[in-house]
């Protein structure tokens, strides 16, 4: 848990927002110019949305603010030109900058989110948007306060299959709803956990300002394994509830137009790997809505499902599935069937070894290119293209 002195400088970021209204240095920006771009926290998420942001036109990461030396080397190989902080106040600061995405652990959303907003900056701060509920309603009423661009990075919320469901539930196909089921599953080589990152020879206390990463929380020798873990504890972290189920529940959520939730169960514990982790990694949660209740489940030793949502209506059904998706038909429910866990990649090192036939050796390779070929012949021909003529056909 926080102490005190933390929760209160959260507070006074929070609070400190109240006047935000106006701010002289902000810049008013037209439609053609650059947007410059800061980063708190370039590790693996902010390193993907670097690439992503570079992607997206007439926008810059032009600074990245992080405490660990290694990461503000990675932002100069990564962004060239590329001013670097060890202190995100000092990128706040900054009159060069637009906008600030915030990508560093849960445990440090909320402080990174005031500060940004205090510092009249707009902001995308990664999910979840808080470590905690107190946390939550100061970052809900700093941006209520305020008049700069707040976005969470709730990646699906811009999904296409979203716009489409809140249609279908709009205009009532789907009829009343009365439960939602959703999912999450992965798997991980046997022995290795899921999350555990390696620690970098370079990650020592003269390389990181571990008072940074506490940030106000009870001090401490450095301890390079849970900065580069702090996943799997409490501490900073709120598991796979909090990485993962987040993402799902704010998509049932905005597809159904939910409110907060009524009450929560949940169960489960750290059954996959025994290795130190505090987080659980089985998980069963149920939510109670108004006339609906929600679940979703995940394991870290079994990735035959994937992930996904169904909503379940009088009048239809919403499948929203990512993954391994071949369900038992639901037809045959006197079947039980058996799907193991196999890697391809690993079918086919095996296979190297073994001489062996792998899982899909060349025939089906043909067999299938063949048929995906035909398909785009007749598409492209606009006519019912049989083998012959496919096979007679001139590429083009
Ligand atoms: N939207 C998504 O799909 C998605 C995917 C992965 C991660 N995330 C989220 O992104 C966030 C970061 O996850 P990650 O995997 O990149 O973690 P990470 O540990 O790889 O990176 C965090 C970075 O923050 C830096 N940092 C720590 N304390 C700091 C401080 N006080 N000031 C400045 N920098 C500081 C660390 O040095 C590190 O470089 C988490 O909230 C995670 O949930 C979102």
């Amino acid at each position: 848990m926080a102490n005190n002195s933390r929760r209160d400088f959260v507070k006074r970021a929070a609070l400190g927002t109240a006047a935000l209204f106006a701010f002289p240095n902000t810049r008013v920006l037209g439609a053609n110019d650059r947007v410059r771009v800061g980063m708190i926290g370039l590790g693996g998420r902010g390193q993907d949305l670097l690439k992503e942001l570079q992607q997206v036109r007439n926008a810059e990461l032009v600074a990245v603010a992080d405490i660990y030396n290694r990461r503000r080397d990675e932002a100069k190989k990564m962004a060239g030109g590329i001013q670097t902080y060890d202190d995100h106040r000092r990128l706040l600061d900054s009159k060069d900058i637009d906008a600030v995405i915030v990508a560093t652990p849960l445990h440090l959303h909320a402080q990174h989110f005031g500060d940004t907003l205090k510092a009249g900056k707009d902001l995308y701060c990664e999910k979840t948007m808080t470590w905690s509920i107190p946390e939550a309603e100061q970052c809900l009423a700093a941006a209520k306060n305020s008049d700069r661009i707040v976005q969470i990075g709730l990646q699906h919320e811009s999904s296409g299959a979203l716009a489409d469901a809140k249609n279908w539930i709009k205009n009532g196909v789907v009829g009343k709803v009365t439960q939602v089921n959703s999912w999450m599953s992965r798997n991980t080589p046997h022995g290795k956990g899921q999350w555990v990152r390696p620690v970098p020879s370079d990650c020592t206390a003269q390389n990181v300002n571990w008072k940074a990463f506490l940030d106000g929380r009870p001090d401490r020798a450095f301890d390079p394994y849970k900065f580069i873990n702090w996943r799997l504890f409490w501490e900073f972290s709120g598991g796979n509830i909090t990485e993962n189920m987040v993402h799902q529940i704010a998509w049932i959520m905005s597809a159904l137009d939910l409110p907060l939730p009524t009450s929560a169960y949940m169960s489960g514990g750290v059954f996959s790997e025994k290795d130190g982790r505090e987080v659980p990694d089985t998980i069963a949660v149920t939510l109670d809505f108004p006339d609906i209740v929600l679940t979703w489940q995940s394991t870290f030793s079994n990735s035959r499902y994937g992930l996904g949502e169904h909503i379940l209506g009088s009048d239809g059904t919403i499948e929203h599935v990512a993954g391994a998706t071949d369900m038992v038909s639901g037809k045959s429910d006197e079947i039980t069937r058996y799907f193991p866990e196999k890697s391809h990649m690993q079918n086919w090192i095996d296979c190297v070894r073994s001489r062996k036939s792998p899982n899909a050796p060349v025939e089906i390779g043909y067999r299938s290119a063949v048929a995906a070929h035909m398909a785009n012949l007749a598409y492209r021909r606009k006519q019912r293209v049989t083998l012959e003529m496919a096979k007679a056909a001139t590429p083009e």
